[in-house]
């Protein structure tokens, strides 16, 4: 494989560009190719024969593209569909599912540890089975779920910092202080833009970004297979980055500036089925 081929993300929307504003930051000599479900999103409350098959209909996309690894950037899709899109390639992959798990067994220290996220990767229990695997039992850990629908259209809205989210988020949160949880997994592609507010109900917290953990692991994964882009000290100051949608509405330019500092040039329309 080559080198110089693009990394590819795909997510149920513009939620993903979370993910990728962290791939930006720790390997920003790559390519990118970021496909946004944003016809059928959300993903987060459909069933999960439906994530599935519109998960493997964007893997697809990517894999005809021609990518040297694929970044499943939604915790949805990673939940229910990760071992369905590995079924039809060879193309590595990663979720998020595995890295932000593995940051929380490392960071919580009492062994208590919160995860929120959509209904879907909340009733799938993956982080659960995951957080489990990872610590071998070794040691026990007590895990808390709790799907908060509400952040996503409340993000979309532009009111990550709003009063009537801090008051959603104290009546989703405020159970999380009663189980004196020390580390929270930030299981959806738009909790980091809630951190502050979160921060602010539970101070004393571990947050973790499931897309910082996931893009720290692929630069292990494109280190180990020596298809790190050649990088020297040079440092890509413009983003090389293809954007590709299933819908452009007509809040996408306001709401993708909410997730990525700077503006999603020319995103190219494409059909999946
Ligand atoms: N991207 C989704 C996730 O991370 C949130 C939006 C949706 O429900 O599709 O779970």
């Amino acid at each position: 494989m080559d080198k110089n081929l693009a990394i590819g993300l795909f997510d149920s929307g513009i939620g993903g560009l979370s993910v990728l504003k962290q791939f930006l930051k720790f390997l920003p000599n790559e390519r990118y190719y970021y496909l946004g479900d944003t016809a059928r999103v959300p993903y987060g409350n459909k069933s999960e024969q439906t994530v599935i098959d519109y998960s493997k209909q964007c893997a697809e996309f990517l894999i005809s593209k021609g990518v040297k690894l694929i970044v499943i950037a939604c915790n949805t899709a990673s939940a229910i569909a990760l071992d369905a899109v590995r079924s039809i390639t060879d193309v590595p992959i990663i979720g998020m599912i595995e890295p932000a798990s593995k940051a929380a067994v490392i960071y919580s220290q009492n062994g208590k540890i919160g995860v929120i996220g959509t209904r879907a990767t909340i009733s799938s229990k993956a982080y659960q089975s995951k957080i489990n695997e990872l610590a071998g039992g070794a040691k026990e850990f007590e895990i808390h779920s709790k799907a908060c629908p509400l952040f996503v259209p409340l993000v979309e809205e532009g009111y990550a910092n709003h009063e009537v989210t801090k008051s959603i988020a104290r009546e989703y949160l405020s159970d999380f202080i009663d189980y004196n949880v020390d580390t929270l997994v930030l299981g959806c592609t738009h909790y980091p833009l809630l951190k502050q507010t979160i921060n602010e109900i539970l101070p004393n917290t571990n947050l973790i970004d499931s897309g910082e953990h996931s893009a720290i692991k692929a630069i292990r994964v494109l280190a180990n297979l020596g298809m790190l882009v050649d990088d020297s000290n040079y440092i890509e100051k413009t983003p090389k980055i293809d954007f590709y949608v299933t819908d452009i509405p007509a809040t996408f330019y306001e709401l993708t500036k909410v997730f990525l500092d700077f503006d999603v040039k020319e995103p190219k329309k494409i059909i999946l089925d």
